[in-house]
C-alpha cells in the first residue's frame, strides 16, 4: 500500500524555474489546509515573507535566494551596470520585508556577491550563476540542519523530555529544522523523546506548525500553552530546551521568537540546559550584543483578534507586540552550530566557530 502523504513530504520552499516562480507552502493556512502558492513578483515575495506565509530564519534565506534569482531573471538588459542597479533595487526591497532574521540579508548579500564577482561576464551568464548560488543556499541548508542535529543529539539521551518554542522545524528550513533536527534524528534512531511544544502566541507557530510536523512524523509530542512551561519543568518532565534563533550576536545573546527568553529564564531556575540551534548563517559577528538587534514590531490585531471568533480585547487598548525577544547569553548552556558546539565565553567560542567556517 502506498504511504499516505504528510506535511513532511512537501517542500517548504522550491524553485519552479520553468514557470519562473517561487513555490512555498502558505504556512498561514496550516494545519487545516496545505496550499502551495507560486510567487512571481517582488511584491508577492515581499508580502509572503512579511505575512509569514514563508517564515523561520533559514527558510526566509532560501526564499530570498530563489526570489532574487527570479527577479534577476526578469531584468531585461545586457549591460552590467544597468542590470546591477536594478538588482540592488530589488534586493533592498526584499531586505525590508523583515528586520530580525539575519538570514534574509545574509542570503541577499550572497546573491549580490555573485554579481560583483562576475561583473566582467555577460549578464545571461551571471543569471545562470545566480541560479546555481540560490540552489546551493538550499542544499547547504539541508546539510547544515543535519549537522546541527548530530551535534544536538550528543547533548541528550534516550527517553529525555525536550521542550521547544515556536517552530524551528522542517517548515522553518528545507529539511530537519534546526531545533527539531536532534529530535528527528533521535526519532530515526529510536531515542523515544517526549517533546513539549509551546503554542507560541500570538501567531501559534508551535501549535499550528511544530506540533503538526512532529505529530505527523510519529514523534511523541504534547502541545502546551506558553504559560505552562514552568509547570512541565517543575514536574521534572523536561531535560533540555532546544530552540532556534533569528540572530545570534557576537557575545552569544540570541534573538528568537517572543517568549523564548521567558522559557530560558524559567529553565535556568530549574537547572535545565537551554540549547540554541544556530546555523552559522544566523550568527552575526557584526552585531556585538543583543541590544544591537533590531526587533520586529507586529500589528496589534495579531494579539487582539487573529485566531479568535471575535475580538478579545477592548477597542483602542494599547498593545505591545514584538515578534522576538533576546535571550541573554548567561541563560544559554550552549549554541549548537554545524561546525560544533559553542559554550561560554561565547565571544571566544563563536569567533572560533566562524574561523573554522572560513
Ligand atoms: O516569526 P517567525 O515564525 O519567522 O519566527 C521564527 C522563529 O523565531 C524561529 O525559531 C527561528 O526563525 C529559527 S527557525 C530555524
Amino acid at each position: 500500500m502506498e504511504k499516505e502523504k504528510t506535511i513532511m513530504d512537501y517542500d517548504t520552499v522550491a524553485l519552479d524555474d520553468e514557470n519562473s516562480a517561487l513555490l512555498i507552502i502558505d504556512q498561514t493556512k496550516l494545519p487545516t489546509e496545505t496550499e502551495i502558492i507560486a510567487l512571481k513578483t517582488a511584491q508577492e515575495i515581499w508580502d509572503a515573507i512579511y505575512l509569514l506565509k514563508v517564515r523561520g530564519a533559514p527558510a526566509i534565506g532560501v526564499a530570498a535566494g530563489y526570489g532574487m534569482y527570479l527577479l534577476a531573471k526578469q531584468i531585461r538588459t545586457d549591460n552590467f551596470e544597468e542590470f546591477y542597479r536594478e538588482f540592488v533595487k530589488q534586493k533592498d526591497f526584499l531586505n525590508s520585508s523583515r528586520p530580525t532574521a539575519v538570514n534574509l540579508s545574509w542570503a541577499l548579500k550572497r546573491m549580490e556577491q555573485v554579481c560583483l564577482d562576475h561583473k566582467e561576464k555577460p549578464v545571461r551568464e551571471i543569471k545562470a550563476l545566480l541560479k546555481k548560488e540560490s540552489e546551493e543556499i538550499q542544499a547547504e541548508d539541508i546539510r547544515v540542519c543535519k549537522a546541527i542535529g548530530e551535534y544536538g543529539l550528543s547533548l541528550v539521551k534516550p527517553g529525555d523530555g525536550i521542550l521547544t518554542h515556536c517552530n524551528a522545524g522542517q517548515l522553518a528550513t528545507s529539511k530537519y529544522g534546526t531545533a527539531t533536527a536532534p529530535i528527528y534524528l533521535g526519532q530515526e534512531r529510536g531515542y523515544g523523546f517526549h517533546v513539549f511544544a509551546d503554542e507560541t502566541r500570538p501567531l501559534l507557530q508551535g501549535a499550528r506548525l511544530t506540533s503538526y510536523e512532529l505529530y505527523s512524523s510519529g514523534v511523541d509530542v504534547t502541545l502546551i500553552c506558553d504559560n505552562m512551561s514552568a509547570a512541565v519543568m517543575k514536574n521534572g518532565w523536561i531535560d533540555a530546551v532546544f530552540v532556534g534563533c533569528d540572530r545570534v550576536a557576537a557575545n552569544g545573546d540570541t534573538a528568537n521568537k517572543i517568549g523564548t527568553s521567558v522559557v530560558a529564564a524559567v529553565a535556568n531556575y530549574y537547572h535545565i540546559p537551554v540549547y540554541i540551534c544556530a546555523p552559522t548563517s544566523t550568527i552575526d559577528m557584526n552585531t556585538l550584543t543583543g541590544d544591537d538587534i533590531r526587533i520586529e514590531q507586529r500589528p496589534a490585531g495579531e494579539v487582539t483578534e487573529m485566531w479568535y471568533k471575535e475580538r478579545m480585547a477592548p477597542e483602542g487598548v494599547k498593545v505591545f507586540n514584538p515578534a522576538f525577544d533576546v535571550t541573554d547569553h548567561e541563560l544559554i548552556a550552549a549554541i549548537v552550530t554545524e561546525y560544533g558546539i559553542a559554550r561560554a565565553p561565547y565571544t571566544q567560542s563563536l569567533k572560533e566557530i566562524m574561523e573554522k567556517k572560513s
